[in-house]
């Protein structure tokens, strides 16, 4: 006899993300995490409020997504998890202990690699009681609402991802980067819409930051219809908006998801995240 196996939870969104509810992530057994993994899968971003995690206990529970991925600035990494980012205004014996506002602007992450990464995990450490929420955009309810006539323009569309681009232009944290880092980030092409491998949903799979130009489009072409593009798949009712608690992890799956960061008074709060990623395949 097989049971139903059921665990309670609460949709962020209509048709994107949901809420799991009275799961505590350190002691659940195997059934359960299958089932929460299960549902990570099936609607593309998960909250669980209210954990209490250890390094190990977040590395544990991300190999269950798959393979965690490295991170290309390793000053920011927990001494001994390489694979556990901070992002934190947090300094430390005068030295910052996280990247400050890195996610602030939309995005997906990593794609400026050949094989972005499948998924973000975020761990609130510390919250400031105001801003800092994370939005996450629905890139396939996005594509959905496109006009046949729309979907087929788009369609054939090459976006041109550019790590050096990323970091010369972005409105917080711009930087020079080394040789080495330049010579093992070399840019990459994606398509604008992107299919699910697991489901072969389409997503409008537009981003800022990382995108330089569209292949075959002038300039000013391409950063126009970046722009609107953009504009159209963070219109607020694809958007869902998560307001941090600490405790709070939230997964969400880059193959159909554009996300940002938001500011908060870093004068007066700290917010200390862990992030964790899951690698990847090529986009098509
Ligand atoms: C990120 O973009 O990876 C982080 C977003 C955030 O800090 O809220």
């Amino acid at each position: 006899m097989t049971v139903d196996f059921k665990i309670q939870t609460r949709p962020l969104m209509a048709d994107f993300g949901v809420e799991i509810l009275d799961v505590n992530l350190t002691t659940a057994d195997d059934e359960t995490h299958a089932e929460v993994i299960r549902l990570f899968h099936e609607n593309g971003a998960i909250v669980l409020r209210g954990q209490d995690m250890t390094a190990d206990d977040l590395m544990s529970f991300v190999n269950q997504f798959g393979e965690p991925e490295d991170h290309t600035q390793t000053q920011f990494t927990i001494p001994g998890y390489p694979k556990i980012f901070c992002l934190s205004n947090k300094v430390e014996d005068g030295k910052p202990i996280g990247a400050h506002n890195d996610g602030v602007g939309w995005h997906t992450d990593y794609s400026y690699k050949a094989e972005p990464v499948m998924c973000t995990m975020l761990y609130a450490v510390e919250v400031p009681p105001e801003g800092s929420d994370t939005l996450l955009a629905d890139l396939c309810a996005a594509y959905d609402t496109l006009t046949d006539e729309r979907k087929a323009e788009l369609d054939p569309l090459v976006l041109h991802h550019s790590y050096q681009h990323l970091m010369s232009s972005r409105q917080f944290g711009r930087m020079e980067i080394s040789d080495e880092l330049k010579a093992t980030n070399p840019d990459v092409l994606h398509p604008l819409i992107r299919t699910h491998p697991a489901d072969g949903r389409k997503a409008l799979w537009v981003s800022t930051g990382t995108v330089k130009g569209i292949v075959g489009m002038e300039d000013k072409a391409a950063e126009d219809l970046i722009e609107d593009l953009v504009g159209f798949v963070t219109d607020e009712r694809f958007v869902y908006r998560h307001k941090w608690q600490v405790g709070d992890i939230l997964v969400w799956d880059n193959r159909c998801t554009l996300h940002t960061g938001t500011l908060f008074d870093d004068t007066k709060f700290v917010r200390l995240m862990h992030r964790l990623w899951v690698r990847g395949d090529k986009p098509y």
